[in-house]
């Protein structure tokens, strides 16, 4: 199995140590998975390698990382919504799909130490599977990560560096130790792994719901979510599955949204911004590293992308709360920005929103 830069087409195999190809350009899988269709679903396989016929998983190595991720509820919470309840995953958040697929790589190419930056979920969920993988873990995370999301990462045996300023310089620190030490860089952005991971996401839906519905939204900060829901759409096109793309909408914090900007100057770039401090910790994302490809996807499909209103998500968190949905900030955002959607748009029935983080996660 190779990757393929996606600059300048070199190919290499995945069993490579470096984290991009050397011109720059950020891998991609030479995997093409086949048509999409139930009866390949390894129906006894309780976790999301019961889809391991469209993944390019390397040997069993699987079977001893797993912790029971995926297969989260799809429940009906009123009669427009449908939420998928991602936070009910081993460490909390959707990041356990990307994770789990991760980390069984790093187990198939011998990797046995791994360094990782993140908001807080993604370093979480890795080094919990590391943990499981019996692979030693380092995890940078910006300062004013919420505490309970630090004590996880602790509590499973990683290394954890809280770095001073930002998300965007923590990635920098990160990524430095990775060029100058040549460390493993495990990270849910760079490798392509973990998007085979995060499309799942869409497959449970088909399997629990029995159809696609049409309008769903996606938090998006780095796209590990929103890259493998347009994955897993490509391949439900390529199926017959669908016969055209549903009205996806990509959720951005309102004080960090280089798309958003992108979009409106009709850019092809991110937009450079200057991310001021939101409560949707989880998507403050000011340079995402793959920018341009989201934004290919999102022209290509004509995906909306809307912000979500930061003085209305602690009430919109109270208010699923109340309805017995206890989700952290950035969750919490997603929804105040499908309830936005609907002022600017109208009712928008049939929508599907993921529940990615738990409230246990973040501070009241
Ligand atoms: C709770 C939550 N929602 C959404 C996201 C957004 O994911 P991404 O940055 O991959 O777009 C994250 C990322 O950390 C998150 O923690
Ligand atoms: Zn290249």
């Amino acid at each position: 199995m190779n990757y393929i830069c996606s600059k300048c087409n070199t190919k290499i195999d995945v069993s490579t140590r470096k984290a991009k190809c050397d011109c720059g350009g950020l891998w991609k899988l030479d995997f093409k998975a086949p048509k999409f269709d139930l009866s390949l679903v390894d129906k006894s396989t309780w976790n999301i390698f019961r889809y391991r016929a469209f993944m390019p998983l390397e040997g069993e190595f699987w079977r001893d990382i797993s912790l029971g991720e995926g297969l989260t509820p799809v429940i009906q919470f009123d009669e427009d919504v449908l939420l998928k309840m991602d936070y009910f995953m081993p460490t909390l958040s959707f990041k356990d799909r990307g994770a789990a697929v991760l980390i069984a790589h790093c187990k198939a190419i011998g990797v046995d130490s791994v360094v990782q930056d993140s908001s807080g979920n993604a370093g979480n969920s890795v080094a919990a599977y590391c943990g499981k993988a019996g692979i030693e873990c380092e995890i940078f995370i910006p300062e004013g990560t919420t505490p309970k999301k630090i004590d996880m990462i602790k509590s499973h045996g990683a290394k954890v560096n809280v770095v001073p300023g930002g998300r965007d310089h923590c990635a920098d620190v990160c990524r430095k130790k990775v060029d100058d030490e040549g460390k493993y860089y495990a990270n849910h952005v760079y490798n392509p792994f973990f998007y085979e991971g995060t499309k799942t996401y869409i497959y449970e839906v088909y399997e629990q719901h029995g159809r696609i519905p049409e309008n769903i939204f996606v938090p998006l900060g780095n796209g590990t979510l929103f890259i493998g829901v347009i994955k897993a759409l490509e391949e439900f096109l390529d199926s017959g599955i669908i016969n055209r793309m549903p009205n996806v909408i990509a959720v951005q914090s309102e004080y960090c949204d280089p798309f958003a900007q992108a979009v409106e100057n009709k850019s092809r770039y991110p937009a450079k911004v200057t991310p001021k401090p939101t409560m949707a910790e989880g998507i403050a994302i000011g340079v995402p590293m793959r920018g341009e490809e989201i934004l290919e996807y999102i022209y290509k499909y004509n995906i909306k992308v809307i912000t979500a209103p930061e003085n209305r998500i602690l009430e919109t968190r109270q208010a699923l709360a109340a309805k017995g949905i206890y989700c952290e900030h950035t969750t919490a955002a997603t929804y105040a920005a499908y309830l936005k959607y609907c002022e600017l748009y109208g009712k928008t029935s049939d929508s599907l929103i993921p529940m990615c983080g738990a409230g246990l996660k973040s501070d009241h």
